[in-house]
Parts: structure tokens; C-alpha cells; sequence
């Protein structure tokens, strides 16, 4: 239920640490999201300055845009521990207060999807946060007692991708409130030649381009197509990667020129389709997908709507004329490779 991370470690370069690799260690090292950058800088030097922990941090953006790599950015910075949790791992009450009162001065808890946590739970994190203090109940009925337990004073890291699922109690607990934004095509491609040469891989520009442009705008998802490409060009023994290999790596993983994999295509061909461009509900858009609602909400909408191939309306999600062109070019692609063969 939680990981701890002690402020020096150092992982080994082995396959399952591929990602703390190519995390950024610090905030210098950490390309792009620039104004919220200089903000909490601004944040750390002066708690470091008045020699106390900084103050709870909320962050919400899209999954993949970096906020679990600045938890532990934080965390490094301040040198505390890092320890992390997500709100539905916390069960009961006693799980957190396992966990609260095991931190010590200066921890950083990371509590990834806070939106998630449970209502009476938040009620127990009010107190920790606010007041560094833990309200146990000791017994039953009338006989029952409050405890209160100190606790060191340690930074909550509160991370989210839906801001609007939070109770405004917990949002206002948070010293500072940060959002992620979605990557402009340059950053990534820094952020893929940054990982490149960790990876110790020549990639030629134009096919950094390449991934740059299907990688939706989203470090995560660069990262992942920078390894299967290097993947394909370990097989094909391919000393530098150039833009065929990247094309050919992305066709084989069925990424289009837009960054869309294949439920992508299906969720807008099935508004289109099915549901004559919508507006369509979500819970008749998944059953139709054959996708659960969490994810095409949280995974496959935000870059959809990002990209400005989906609508919301109060009566639901509809495709807009973009997505009516790609789709069309996408079928008509396909269509003439079926008639080459
Ligand atoms: N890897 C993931 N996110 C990153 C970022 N914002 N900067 C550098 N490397 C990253």
C-alpha cells in the first residue's frame, strides 16, 4: 500500500528502472510546465530559507504530464522521504493513520488520484494537514475517547486528474495548486532527445520530429514509443534510428500520424457510425467501444478534445467535422492498401 523512497537512492539501470531513468532529478533538468516551474521554485527556496517544509501541494493535469516526476522532484529538492499511496488504496481510516504516523519531519506523502479517497477518510487527513495532529476514537458508545496524536510536520503531495471530483475542503488545505499543461511538440522533442541519450541511442532529428508529433503532446506517451522504436531498431540492428524506422515502429504499434491508436479510431468511428456523430452519453459510447467508461474519460477523451476531435455538449460527446475528416482519411488509407494487395 505505500512505497518508500529514501532520498538517495539510486536504482540500477535494469529494464523495471527504465522509468526512474528517465525521470528528470531535478527541476533544472525538467523541460516544459515553465510558469509553474519558476512558482515552485520560488515555493522550495523559501521554505528551505526558513528552514521548514513546504507547504501541501496540489496537482491535477492529464495522466502522463509529469506530476508523480515532480512529487519526487519536490522530494529531492527538500530532501525528505518519499512515500507514496493513492486515494483508493486507502481503505480505512487506519490505513492512514499507519501511514501518517509513520512519516517523519520534512516526509513528503504522495497520494496519487486524492480525488478518489474516501469522504470519511478526508475527515481524519483535515486535522494532519492543517494541524499536524491525528484524532483517534478510542472505544465505543458513551464511553468513547478522542485521542490526539502529534505528528511531524511533513508535506502532503496531492495529485489528480480530476480537480472537479475534489471537495472544495480538501482543494483548500493545499498551500499551492498547480496545473499541468499539455506539452508544446518542441518540449517533447527535448524531452525525447533528453531520453535518447540517457537510453545511449542516436535518433536523427527528423525522427525525433516523427515521434515528437504522434506522441499527444504527453512526455509519458514519448517515452514509450522512444523504447518500442528502440526496440525495433535493436532488431533490425539499426546503429541510428532514422524517421523510416520511427514510421514503420509506429505503424507496427498502429499509432497514426495524429498520435490516435486504434480504441481512439474506434471511439470517434463509433460516434460517427453508430450514433450519427452524436451527442452520445458515455455509458452508451463504452458499452457500443466495448472500453469501460473510467477509461475512455480519463485516457482517450482529454487528448481527443484536446486535439479538437471531440465535443462535449450537456447531452453528450460528438464528434466534430476534424474527426470526420481523419477518420475518412484513415479509412480511404486503408481502403487503397487493401486494393495494392
Ligand atoms: N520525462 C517526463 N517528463 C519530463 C519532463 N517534463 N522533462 C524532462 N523529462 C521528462
Amino acid at each position: 500500500m505505500l512505497e518508500e523512497i529514501k532520498p538517495n537512492d539510486e536504482k540500477s539501470r535494469d529494464e523495471t528502472s527504465w522509468d526512474s531513468t528517465l525521470r528528470p532529478k531535478n527541476l533544472s533538468e525538467y523541460i516544459g510546465q515553465n510558469s509553474m516551474k519558476e512558482a515552485l521554485a520560488i515555493t522550495i527556496a523559501a521554505a528551505k530559507k526558513r528552514g521548514e517544509p513546504i507547504e501541501h501541494v496540489l496537482l491535477h493535469g492529464g495522466a502522463g504530464l509529469g506530476k508523480t516526476t515532480l512529487a519526487h522532484i519536490i522530494a529531492r529538492e527538500m530532501g525528505g522521504n518519499f512515500r507514496i499511496t493513492s486515494g483508493p488504496a486507502i481503505e480505512r481510516a487506519g490505513d492512514l493513520a499507519a501511514i501518517v504516523t509513520n512519516l517523519e519531519e520534512g516526509d513528503i506523502l504522495f497520494i496519487d488520484e486524492i480525488h478518489r479517497i474516501n469522504k470519511n477518510i478526508e475527515e481524519v487527513l483535515y486535522p494532519a494537514m492543517e494541524e499536524f495532529v491525528l484524532d483517534i476514537i478510542v472505544g465505543k458508545g458513551p464511553s468513547a475517547k478522542t485521542l490526539r496524536l502529534n505528528l511531524p510536520r511533513f508535506t502532503l503531495i496531492g495529485a489528480t486528474t480530476k480537480l472537479s471530483q475534489m471537495s472544495s475542503p480538501l482543494r483548500d488545505r493545499f498551500g499551492s495548486v498547480f496545473r499541468l499543461e499539455y506539452y508544446e511538440p518542441s518540449e517533447i522533442a527535448e524531452i525525447i532527445k533528453r531520453s535518447a541519450r540517457i537510453l545511449s541511442l542516436t535518433v536523427a532529428d527528423d525522427a525525433v520530429e516523427t515521434i515528437a508529433a504522434r506522441a499527444r503532446r504527453t512526455p509519458r506517451v514519448a517515452n514509450r514509443i522512444l523504447k518500442r522504436v528502440r526496440d525495433f531498431g535493436e532488431v533490425k540492428n539499426k546503429r541510428k534510428l532514422a524517421r523510416n524506422d520511427c514510421i514503420e515502429a509506429l505503424a507496427l504499434l498502429d499509432i497514426d500520424e495524429r498520435g490516435l491508436e486504434r480504441i481512439d479510431r474506434k471511439i470517434l468511428e463509433t460516434i460517427i457510425t453508430t450514433f450519427g456523430g452524436g451527442p452520445v452519453g458515455l455509458n452508451a459510447l463504452a458499452a457500443a467501444v466495448g472500453e469501460e467508461m473510467e477509461t475512455i474519460e480519463d485516457i482517450h477523451e482529454p487528448f481527443l478534445l484536446q486535439i479538437g476531435f471531440l465535443e462535449r455538449t450537456p447531452r453528450g460527446r460528438a464528434a466534430t467535422e476534424a474527426a470526420y475528416e481523419h477518420v475518412k482519411i484513415k479509412n480511404n488509407s486503408q481502403a487503397q492498401k487493401k486494393l495494392v494487395i
